[in-house]
């Protein structure tokens, strides 16, 4: 049984990009930076669940092109129905367009975050046959999934996140001039301080064992 390399190679095909495929070995040009090399792929997913918190405080620093390229990247290992990915998102770097989701999103102001990524719904995409809503539904679900696998690869590259799902949609699809209704915004940066995760429901109260 063969399985993808790895995540990298989702980003970059080897054969028509080589140069272009991160990370390599012998880019890492200081020891500190092999260190977080190493840290990143060791990652273990349970510790990056375990550990993840909402942030709302995002330090004034730019996330390196190489991260926002795996943060997407891991989007793409989604599931989705069908494997039709029935979803767009919309990387927005101008800080116009941000302003505008600001005020989309009922004026939540962290909205404004060094790295904003809008997962919008695709049905279009999704070939099955079945009747719209059901269709939609499915879109929907491959835009949350796909957010929520970009937001645990966030944390797992040392970023925090907050999930915006208290949006106007209209507002939202004006803003980045489409007509694929959002599902969520998803604003990152670098946390002003790494926040002790929430504690949630225990097991016991959360599992309906029937
Ligand atoms: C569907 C959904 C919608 C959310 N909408 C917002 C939002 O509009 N604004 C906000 O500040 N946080 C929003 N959040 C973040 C939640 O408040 C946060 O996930 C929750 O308090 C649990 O904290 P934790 O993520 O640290 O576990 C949303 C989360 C989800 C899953």
């Amino acid at each position: 049984m063969s399985y993808p390399e790895d995540i990298f190679s989702r980003m970059y095909s080897r054969d028509s990009h080589p140069e272009l495929l991160y990370p390599k070995k012998e880019d890492v040009s200081s020891i500190e930076e092999e260190r977080q090399y190493e840290e990143v792929v060791q990652t273990n997913v349970f510790n990056v669940m375990l550990n993840r918190r909402s942030q709302r405080k995002f330090e004034n620093k730019a996330v390196e092109d190489r991260k926002i390229e795996m943060i997407l990247a891991a989007a793409d290992t989604a599931p989705t129905a069908g494997g039709f990915q029935g979803f767009e998102i919309f990387h927005v770097k101008s800080s116009e367009i941000k302003v505008k989701l600001v005020e989309a999103a009922n004026k939540q102001p962290y909205v404004n975050a060094p790295l904003v990524l809008v997962f919008c719904m695709n049905s279009g995409r999704v070939k099955m046959n079945f009747p719209p809503n059901i269709l939609k539904k499915f879109s929907l679900q491959d835009a949350t999934l796909a957010a929520a696998y970009s937001q645990l690869a966030a944390h797992a590259l040392g970023l925090s996140s907050i999930w915006i799902g208290m949006i106007n949609e209209d507002k939202v699809m004006e803003a980045l001039g489409t007509n694929l209704v959002p599902a969520t915004i998803l604003c990152l940066g670098y946390p002003q301080k790494m926040l002790q995760p929430k504690p949630k429901r225990s097991l016991i109260e959360l599992i309906h064992t029937i």
